[in-house]
Formats: C-alpha cells, sequence, structure tokens
C-alpha cells in the first residue's frame, strides 16, 4: 500500500487502484508502488486475476513528462510493462477518461481493456517530439494491425471507443460501473481457463503488404512539417512487422531516447507546459468565476469579424454579426457561407454541421439587437475614432455586466475603455487572421479589466479551441510589436546586398514556412504600405514596388514574380534592378550577405524585444512569448519559440552581435535589452527570473 497505489483482494481479484492526480502520470511516485504491487499480485496464490484501474478523472494520461531529461529513476515504464506481461493470470486494465502514451502501453501489456463507453485512447507522443518508448509501436500494431497503428501512433490523435472498438484495441465497451464491468469481464475470463494470450504472442495481423504499409506511411507522414518524431514513430511501426518482437522493442527504446534528448522534444515540452503555464495569469485566482457566454456580437463583418464570428459558432456559441449596412452585412454573410462550403467540401465538416453553424449566425444593423449578448467582439476599422464611436454605442446598448472586447491588432485598449462607463468590462481579444483557423488569441489586460472579465476571456478561448495569452497594452502587444523589431531590417538587408530569395531561404532554412518577403507577397504589399502611411513611415524598396503596381501575390508581382497566375516565386530582374538603383540613390554601397548576417538581423532583435516585453510585464513570463510566436506566427514548433530558442543557442552569443550591429548601425532594435544583458552575465534562464 502506498499513497498511490492501493490493491485490494475482492474475492480471488486483485484491484489495484491507481491514484496520482491530476491525471495520474506514470512518474515514479506510481511507478515504484505500482510494480511492488504486480510482484505482490502475481506472487500470491490466493489472487485469480488482476484489474488495473484509476481513481480521479482519468486513466493514466502518460508518462509523467516533466521527468523526462532528469536522471531515469528504477523501475523504468518499460520493467513495470514487462512485469506485467511476465503474469500468466489473466489482467485487465479499466480505463476511464484518456489512456495516453504510457497510461496505454500500460493497458496494451494487460491481456484485457475494458473502456468507459467516454473514454479515449492514444499515443500523442509524436507531439511532445517523442515516439511511444515503451512498448507502443510494437504491440499496438500487434492488436489493431500494422496500418491503424501507424494512423495512431503518427499523427498522435487520440481515438474514441466506437473507433478502438472496431479496431479491437478494446475488449468490451461499459455504459454504467466501469470497475464493476472489467471485473465482470475478468470473472468471466477466469472461468473460462485461458487461454489468456498476452499481446506480444499476437503476431496475426502483422502479415501485411509492405508496399501498402509504405504508401500508408508515405501518406500518414506528409504532413510532418519539418519535424522527425512523425517519421521516427514510423520507423518503429516498421520494425513492428520487419524484425522480431524483444529486437524492434529494445529498438523502439534506443529511438525513443534518440528523441527524448533532442532539441526538438526539448522544445515540443517546452510549449507543452508553456501553453498550460500562459493560462495562469498573475493577480487572477484560479477559481476565479468567469462569466457565462453563451451569445455574442461581432461588429464589423469583414474578413476578421467574420472569421471570428465562424470560430464563435464552431464552438457553440450563439452570433449576432453586426455591420452598418445591409449591403456588406451580405458580403459578410456570404463569405461566411462561402467559407463553410468550402470546409464541407474538402471533408473537414458535413452539410449538417455547416446548417447547425450557419443556424447560429444571424446579422443586424442594428446596435438595439445586440441588448441579449453576453459578450460585443469589435473588429472595425483600426482607428481610434472609429473604435470610440462603437464603444460608445456598445456602452448604451449592452446589458449590465456584458463584457466588451476589441479585436484591435496594436492600438491602447485603455484609451478604447476610456469611451465607456465600464472600463472594467472591456479586453482586448486580438484574433489572428484568418480567425476561424488561427489558434492564437491574445487577451488584452487593460488597467481597469476586472479580474472575472480576464477568467471569462480565458474560458472563451478555451470552449472555442484557442491558445490564450494575457498580455499588456503596448503598441502591438506581444506579437505584432515583436514583428515590428525585424521589420525594418529585412529591407535593410536588401539595402546591404542581400537579395529577397536568400533572406526567405535563411527563414526556411530555420523551419518557417515561409520567409518574411513571400510572406509580404501573400499579405499584399499595399496592406503594409497602407499601414506605413498611416503612422508616417516609408520602406524605400517596398514604397518604390507599390508605386510600381507590385502589390504581391494578387498582382502576380511583388518582392517575386509570379508567372501566369502560380503561386511559385521567381526571382525577378526588375526587382533586383530597384533594390540596386535604391541602395545607390541612399549611398549604401552593396556587399556580400552571409546567412548568418541575417539570422542576426532579423531574429534577434526580435529576441530583444521580446526580452523587453518581459521586462516591462507585457508578458508574464518569457514562455508566453513563446506560445504566441509559435501559434500566431508560425515560429517553427521544433525550436520551442523565440525565447527558448535563445536560451538554447545562447544569450550570451545573442548579445554580443546584438552589441556588434548596435555599434555598427546605432539602432535601437540592437541595444541589448538589460534583461538580455543580466543573464548574458549570470549565465541564468528565463525560467530563473520568477
Ligand atoms: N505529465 C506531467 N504532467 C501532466 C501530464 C503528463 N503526462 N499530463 C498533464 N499534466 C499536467 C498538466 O501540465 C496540468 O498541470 P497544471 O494544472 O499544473 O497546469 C495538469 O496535468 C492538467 O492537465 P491539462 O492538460 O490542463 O488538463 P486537461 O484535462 O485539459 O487535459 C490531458 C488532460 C491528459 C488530455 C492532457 O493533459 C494531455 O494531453 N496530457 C499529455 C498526454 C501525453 O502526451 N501523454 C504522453 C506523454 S509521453
Amino acid at each position: 500500500m502506498s499513497d498511490t497505489v492501493t490493491i485490494t483482494n475482492e474475492d480471488g481479484v486483485a484491484v489495484i487502484v491507481l491514484d496520482n492526480p491530476p491525471v495520474n502520470a506514470l512518474g515514479h511516485a506510481l511507478r515504484a508502488p505500482l510494480f511492488a504491487a504486480l510482484e505482490a499480485a502475481k506472487a500470491d496464490e490466493a489472487v485469480q486475476g488482476i484489474v488495473i484501474a484509476c481513481a480521479g478523472r482519468t486513466f493514466v494520461a502518460g508518462a509523467d513528462i516533466s521527468e523526462f531529461g532528469k536522471p531515469p529513476l528504477e523501475p523504468s515504464l518499460p520493467d513495470l510493462i514487462a512485469l506485467l506481461e511476465s503474469i500468466e493470470k489473466p489482467t485487465v486494465a479499466a480505463i476511464h477518461g484518456t489512456a495516453l502514451g504510457g497510461g496505454l502501453e500500460l493497458a496494451l501489456g494487460c491481456h484485457y481493456r475494458v473502456a468507459d463507453r467516454a473514454a479515449m485512447i492514444g499515443l500523442p507522443e509524436v507531439n511532445l517530439g517523442l515516439i511511444p518508448g515503451a512498448g507502443g509501436t510494437v504491440r499496438l500494431p500487434r492488436l489493431v494491425g500494422p496500418e491503424a497503428a501507424l494512423g495512431i501512433i503518427v499523427s498522435g490523435k487520440p481515438v474514441g471507443m466506437e473507433k478502438a472498438q472496431a479496431l479491437g484495441a478494446v475488449d468490451a465497451v461499459a455504459d454504467g460501473d466501469l470497475r464493476a464491468a472489467a471485473m465482470a469481464f475478468l470473472r468471466a475470463k477466469i472461468a473460462e481457463d485461458g487461454p489468456h494470450r498476452h499481446i506480444r504472442a499476437r503476431d496475426e495481423k502483422l502479415a501485411v503488404d509492405l508496399d501498402a504499409f509504405e504508401a500508408a506511411v508515405a501518406d500518414a507522414t506528409k504532413k510532418a512539417r519539418g519535424l522527425t518524431a512523425p517519421l521516427t514513430a514510423a520507423e518503429a511501426v516498421r520494425n513492428a512487422i520487419t524484425m522480431a518482437f524483444d529486437d524492434a522493442l529494445a529498438r523502439e527504446r534506443e529511438l525513443f531516447l534518440e528523441r527524448r534528448d533532442s532539441l526538438e522534444s526539448a522544445a515540443q515540452r517546452h510549449l507543452f507546459f508553456a501553453t498550460r503555464e500562459a493560462t495562469k495569469v498573475p493577480g487572477i485566482a484560479r477559481d476565479t468565476q468567469a462569466r457565462p457566454i453563451e451569445k455574442a456580437a461581432v461588429i464589423g463583418a469583414g474578413t476578421m469579424g467574420a472569421g471570428i464570428a465562424m470560430a464563435l459558432a464552431n464552438g457553440g456559441i450563439e452570433v449576432r454579426l453586426l455591420e452598418l449596412n445591409a449591403e456588406a452585412l451580405e458580403r459578410g454573410l456570404g463569405q461566411i457561407d462561402k467559407t463553410y462550403a468550402g470546409s464541407v467540401k474538402r471533408g473537414s465538416i458535413d452539410a449538417a454541421e455547416k446548417e447547425a453553424r450557419l443556424a447560429r449566425i444571424s446579422g443586424t444593423t442594428d446596435y438595439a439587437a445586440l441588448s441579449d449578448c453576453d459578450i460585443a467582439i469589435e473588429a472595425v476599422f483600426e482607428d481610434m475614432g472609429v473604435k470610440h464611436k462603437v464603444f460608445g454605442a456598445l456602452d448604451k446598448v449592452m446589458k449590465p455586466g456584458a463584457i466588451l472586447a476589441s479585436n484591435t491588432s496594436y492600438l491602447d485598449l485603455d484609451e478604447i475603455a476610456a469611451s465607456t462607463g465600464r472600463p472594467q468590462d472591456v479586453v482586448g481579444l486580438h484574433f489572428f487572421s484568418p480567425a476561424h483557423v488561427m489558434r492564437l488569441l491574445e487577451i488584452v489586460r487593460g488597467d481597469h479589466t476586472a479580474p472575472e472579465v480576464l477568467a471569462s476571456a480565458l474560458a472563451l478561448a478555451r470552449r472555442i479551441g484557442k491558445v490564450p495569452v494575457v498580455v499588456g497594452v503596448c503598441n502591438g502587444f506581444v506579437g505584432n510589436r515583436m514583428l515590428a523589431a525585424r521589420r525594418e531590417e529585412n529591407e535593410s538587408l536588401l539595402l546591404s546586398g542581400a537579395t529577397p530569395e536568400q533572406v526567405d531561404r535563411v527563414f526556411a532554412d530555420f523551419g518557417w514556412p515561409m520567409g518574411p518577403f513571400a510572406m509580404v507577397d501573400l499579405a499584399g504589399l499595399d496592406i503594409s504600405w497602407k499601414h506605413r502611411q498611416s503612422l508616417g513611415l516609408t520602406a524605400p524598396v517596398a514604397d518604390a514596388l507599390c508605386e510600381a503596381g507590385h502589390f504581391g501575390q494578387k498582382a502576380g508581382r511583388g518582392f517575386y514574380l509570379y508567372e501566369d497566375g502560380s503561386r511559385t516565386p521567381k526571382p525577378d530582374p526588375f526587382v533586383a534592378e530597384l533594390i540596386e538603383r535604391k541602395a545607390d540613390e541612399l549611398g549604401i554601397e552593396r556587399r556580400t550577405v552571409g546567412a548568418e548576417e541575417i539570422t542576426e538581423r532579423t531574429l534577434y532583435p526580435m529576441i530583444n524585444e521580446g526580452a523587453r516585453i518581459v521586462e516591462e510585464g507585457i508578458a508574464a513570463r518569457a514562455s508566453d512569448v513563446d506560445v504566441v510566436w509559435v501559434n500566431g506566427y508560425g515560429f517553427p514548433v521544433a525550436k520551442g519559440g523565440p525565447m527558448f530558442w535563445a536560451e538554447h543557442f545562447g544569450i550570451g552569443r545573442i548579445v554580443d552581435r546584438l552589441e556588434h550591429w548596435y555599434g555598427e548601425t546605432g539602432k535601437e532594435v540592437f541595444k541589448p535589452a538589460p534583461l538580455l544583458r543580466q543573464l548574458a552575465l549570470t549565465g541564468g534562464g528565463f525560467a530563473d527570473l520568477a
């Protein structure tokens, strides 16, 4: 007996219950007593069978992720499962909640699995840059067939009981009392008197056509996006077919350890905890009551407003979409219809789901129709005067206690809040375009934003499947402010001697989905041109390109040439010549610019600005900055976010190079933030700051 594992003998059946809240992660505190309990049950002649079950909200949800990267403690998970598999009396896992990773591997060490109908099972290790390391890739293919196992392991997506049962992953599904059902199942098996075959002995399903399997591998891994773990996972499943059980198991462990020690996995584990940490907001107690949100108003039916309306409707919230005139409203609603039709065509939703979502969205041109909404989210033109008008109108019609949110991407939220008589109810909800797709939600906390309003915004984010990060008020908040820190350098690099292709190549090699110039071409050069004009800023090359009609992909030319409607960027001699001319006019002598210089002048200013953001408390912690960049701006997951990467690479090295470029250019973006200097001196990391 221990705090975490109890064993009771119920008429010849040993019932072992694990209890390690919150999710029964299989840390050492659980493994050691479980090992002892299994040894005892194995040796006890009065025990005819064993049930392994869990207390609390879930069956074992995995190995303890926080133990990876620390010295290993015996018994390991493979030791535990080997012991389980050496037991000949029938063993049953009683699964409720989520049996994930090491949890499912534990269940695969049992002869049988009985699960609650609402349970989910899966091997999500790839999401942490890992592969299953305790037999998952070797046993699951034997249980459900290699192709089905491949799908589950490479995607990392859990499956529900309907599919699990159809695949043979579970032996029985219980609707009522799971423990009783598992017990009854086991008693029937004891009465049958065997034979009880462990999964290791079941290789009937392994006789597959290898060519078909390779085709399935190619299909399953095509979305790996530069990540190694999905490819390694596929390799491990292949080994399950081509190698003997024990050899495949040993090889799986080697591959797992290789992955565990990789930067990719450290980065993804960092992001796992960072994403959860980001929901813990300083000054907001965990039990702060959120206000219920069932009906939402969205002001503005442009691209952003329509996207937000869909994001809400997809999460089951009723939406009233407001536009000033019927024509603009029709356009917005039409856009929504078209987007959902696209999803049906791609097969991501069916026609009935489309109708259900559409039915949640209604249009109006009358502010009075918003009076019963629990929240209003404004997504109108980025102009303080316009925002004041909207918030003034909302203040008049919205019911007391309603939340007034702005989707502004850089304006001062406190100034917006000041146009209402209820600044405590005002919050920023900065969605990213397309809002129904992008996962990031910057929640902007104003000077007066009430704790319940922040708690409500966090709850809303969770409900509609967004990744929230609470940020403070400043120009551009976390994401756009850091983006601005590198923007000017993109252009400067061209004038110094780089080409758009060269800069974009460095970004692609780092793992970004696309470089800054391909990105601007996609978004449209005219958009950033207008933005610069509104701020009184210039960019000699980009401005000249706009004057020449180079508005990007939609115009067939931008920083690149797009021939005959193609989306493939081609170097454009006109652009090369224009860059040279502009450099000449500015008296800049162009020279060879290397990849390192490109990284130093684009990525380092971002990191520097990130450090200032942390210093100023705009982000509560450096890891929040990472969550923003990975979920909203395509920062490569495998590198964990700009701050994580900086620490891995060496803050001292970065500070040295920032000093260098500050000396060369005198630009503020290169002036090392005091926080970075301090960490460079002490050799500490961002986590030590708390
Ligand atoms: N190891 C260590 N801690 C874990 C964990 C694990 N495998 N799984 C969850 N936790 C922690 C979370 O960090 C969180 O801690 P916090 O409250 O201090 O922030 C807490 O358990 C609850 O997790 P959370 O994700 O907030 O709860 P949820 O109910 O939304 O989701 C799960 C539960 C199990 C679905 C989800 O936590 C999950 O997917 N976990 C990882 C599963 C996994 O990858 N297993 C394989 C590991 S190799």
